[in-house]
């Protein structure tokens, strides 16, 4: 299995791409290292790195999403709540039992489930919509 970004899974917001794009690799990595067997070693950068992502790409995709009069933004922003709330369960395993096996596979689960459910699926609608939203203002600016 190969975790790649994709010219198609741009959103048009370029800092919302350069920190999915930042995720893919982050994915990709994890995955790597547990073919080789050595994932323990990568759960705590990963934690660090996806406490930075949920800080800075959370607010980051919500303004756009407010920008963009985005219509379910709640639910969209209830995932982003859930995405956290299975991050501090992630993390006090870890504080508990540091990089057990349930730990480690959690984490593959957990990022790799919010790329496939999440950004592929409802941050692409978000950008989806947006878009028309964008289109829909140059038609009316146009008249
Ligand atoms: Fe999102």
């Amino acid at each position: 299995m190969r975790i790649q970004w994709r010219q198609e899974l741009t959103t048009g917001n370029s800092e919302v791409d350069q920190q999915h794009h930042e995720m893919f690799d982050t994915i990709e990595q994890l995955i790597c290292a547990c073919k080789e067997r050595k994932a323990k070693g990568e759960i705590l950068p990963l934690l660090s790195y996806l406490k930075r992502y949920v800080r800075n790409h959370f607010s980051c995709e919500e303004s756009y999403q407010s920008e963009h009069g985005v219509p379910h933004q709640r639910e969209h922003q209830e995932e982003h709540r859930s995405f956290i709330r299975q991050l501090e369960r992630l993390e006090s395993d870890y504080s508990r039992e540091g990089a057990s096996l349930p730990v480690v596979t959690n984490s593959l689960m957990l990022t790799y489930e919010w790329l496939t459910g999440h950004i592929m699926k409802s941050d692409l609608e978000m950008a989806r919509v947006a878009h028309g939203s964008q289109r829909a203002d140059s038609v009316q600016t146009a008249h």
